[in-house]
């Protein structure tokens, strides 16, 4: 039963593209600095060999791209690729900040990348798998572009991440009835998170070998501003609001988030996953 719903609320790649647009602006200077340190756990093991024809997909504004640069020592082919063009104007504008000559960012998907199979020696994706409608196939397309041999690290949402905040954004989008869609989206946020055994499973089911897959988690205190504006997946109920209704929710939230906050922010669970693989 509880599969079956999982079934119909895949997230919807349209509304991520439009919160993406929406919230490319703001990204490197509200989540940069988190993102960064994921970076820095994803690759810490990761063997990103000599001078690498890398991807990485779901690229953003490229910070997962930089990291990865930086830890090849800059020497490489980088390609990023990511749905939201207003996330790769920040890419590319970085880039050309930076100087850097040896990245191309393209806009694509990831379930349906645009590149020959056997192209890459390393792929990575941060922080997103979790938006993917079909992880499966977004899997078995980083294994096609892979030449054998090749490597795949991933870190994405999971499991119960943030699972305090879908609870009181469902309470909230349950008392709007008029806007079916707010709780639509509640839901699929909610239902886009899989866990550490069906990560395994897709991994496996993808084709990788040697699959090295593993959690973190921890508890979290983040302010309600923080929460409504900033965390990535306030993209994806917001664009179901209409403007005057936002307003109305975002005042609630606040109310609601601040009442069941600790002296130190709201409480929540933070939670990722972690999958390295080899293409046979
Ligand atoms: C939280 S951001 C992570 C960006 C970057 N990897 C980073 O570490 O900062 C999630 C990204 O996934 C992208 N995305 C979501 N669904 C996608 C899809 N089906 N194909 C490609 N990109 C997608 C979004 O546009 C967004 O840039």
């Amino acid at each position: 039963m509880q599969r079956q719903r999982r079934a119909r609320m895949k997230p919807d790649k349209r509304r991520m593209e439009q919160a993406y647009d929406n919230m490319a602006p703001e990204y490197d200077s509200t989540v940069g600095r988190g993102i960064r340190a994921l970076m820095r756990q994803l690759l810490r093991n990761f063997n990103v060999g000599e001078a690498p024809v890398a991807l990485d997909v779901a690229c953003g504004t490229g910070i997962s791209t930089f990291a990865l640069i930086e830890k090849t020592g800059g020497k490489g082919e980088f390609h990023g690729v990511d749905i939201s063009e207003g996330m790769l104007e920040v890419a590319l504008r970085s880039a050309v900040a930076q100087g850097l000559k040896n990245v191309r960012f393209t806009k694509g998907d990831a379930e349906n990348l645009d590149y020959p199979d056997a192209k890459f020696d390393i792929v990575i994706s941060n922080m997103s798998l979790q938006f993917f409608p079909d992880k499966q196939r977004a899997l078995s397309e980083m294994r096609r572009v892979l030449k054998p041999g090749g490597r795949l690290a991933v870190l994405f949402g999971a499991g119960p991440i943030y699972e305090e905040v879908w609870e009181v954004l469902g309470e909230v989008a349950a008392g709007r009835p008029e806007h079916p869609g707010f709780a639509a989206s509640v839901e699929e946020i909610k239902a886009m998170h899989i866990g550490l055994e069906e990560t395994e499973a897709l991994m496996e089911g993808a084709g990788f070998v040697k699959t090295h897959v593993y959690a973190r988690h921890r508890l979290v205190y983040y302010e309600p501003e923080f929460i409504i504006h900033y965390i990535p997946y306030a993209g994806c109920w917001k664009i179901a609001l209409p403007e005057d209704a936002l307003v109305e929710v975002v005042e609630e939230l606040t109310e609601r988030l601040t009442e069941a906050g600790t002296g130190k922010g709201f409480r929540s669970t933070w939670y990722v996953v972690l999958a390295y693989g080899i293409k046979p």
